[in-house]
């Protein structure tokens, strides 16, 4: 293996104590304690797991949690009346309802509820537009996670060429307009794109956010390019015993890693600074919401 490898972990472990760090200062200087609500529909057993560690993870870092746990069966009405309450209370400076919700609840409607100067998602149209025209406020969590990776990894990007490959709202599409206010030459590749493999290989930085296990491979690779892989595919994995199962990336991570000059892992990689990032919202949007400057570490 030749690529060094960008540990995500140890990152996010630096990061929450810099974020630490700030929540203590926003308490003791302003009497601020940022506070961040989830909310969850339904029982859906990696997103209890995941809700779970934000919930521990927020008050591992000295901020208020509150953990809404909504039945199934609960209906849309309900769900934004929660919001609405949450929207209106100042203990509260994030809120974030856990995506997928059941098919009966209009996920836009929920989104559109939330008051954009408490969404830490960055999911609103209020905050979508902030962060392509450069205003300061949220910025999406797996987005914000990728580019302190990449600016820890290489410093200055400005002039690199960047593919990003995949176009979701939640991922490619911020990932996208953050790389291009770093002075990144930006391209988006999708499923519908031509030739993926040889507009892959013109790339300094590839981040790869396409949800399919091992899509992109070694030889797509330039010598010495940054590889970011946001996938986090849970496949099969009868090999470790009945019903067991492993993480697999976007990216074929052992032949990338032949070539790459550094790359992310899958697990230990983009995963572990979601959570960091969502945690640096909450400071950034309890800052904003008192009318303080928020915290030039912990944004884009
Ligand atoms: N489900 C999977 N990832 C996310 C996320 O970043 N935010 C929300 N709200 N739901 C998710």
């Amino acid at each position: 293996m030749t690529a060094s490898i960008i540990d995500g972990k140890s990152f996010a472990e630096g990061l929450r104590g810099r974020i630490a760090g700030h929540v203590e200062r926003l308490k003791s200087e302003h009497g601020i304690t940022p506070g961040l609500a989830v909310v969850i529909v339904g029982h859906d057993p990696g997103s209890q797991v995941y809700v779970a560690q934000k919930a521990k993870q927020t008050v591992a870092v000295g901020m208020h949690s509150e953990k809404y746990e909504l039945a199934e069966t609960v209906s849309e009405a309900e769900v934004l009346a929660l919001i609405e309450k949450l929207n209106a209370d100042p203990a509260i400076h994030g809120i974030l309802v856990q995506l997928p919700v059941p098919d009966h609840i209009d996920p836009q409607k929920i989104i559109q509820t939330i008051d954009p100067a408490k969404d830490v998602d960055c999911f609103t149209p209020a905050s979508v537009g902030k962060l392509a025209i450069g205003l300061p406020g949220p910025v999406s969590c797996t987005p914000l996670g990728c580019l302190m990776l990449l600016r820890d990894q290489l410093g200055d990007l400005s002039g690199l060429h960047a593919v990003v490959v995949g176009r979701s709202n939640l991922v490619g599409k911020p990932i996208a307009q953050l790389l291009l206010r770093e002075n990144c030459t930006v391209t988006i590749a999708h499923s519908r794109t031509r030739d993926l493999p040889s507009i892959v290989r013109q790339a300094d930085i590839v981040v790869a956010a396409v949800g399919r296990p091992e899509m992109v491979k070694g030889d797509w690779i330039k010598p010495g390019a940054t590889v970011i892989d946001v996938g986090i595919n849970r496949i099969d994995a009868p090999e470790r015993g009945e019903g067991k199962t492993r993480l697999l990336g976007d990216v074929a991570f052992a032949e990338a890693a032949e070539i790459a000059g550094a790359i992310t892992p899958v697990p230990g990689g983009v995963g572990p600074m979601t959570i960091a990032c969502l945690l640096a919202n909450t400071v950034t949007t309890a800052s904003l919401i008192n009318g303080l400057v928020p915290p030039s570490d912990l944004t884009a």
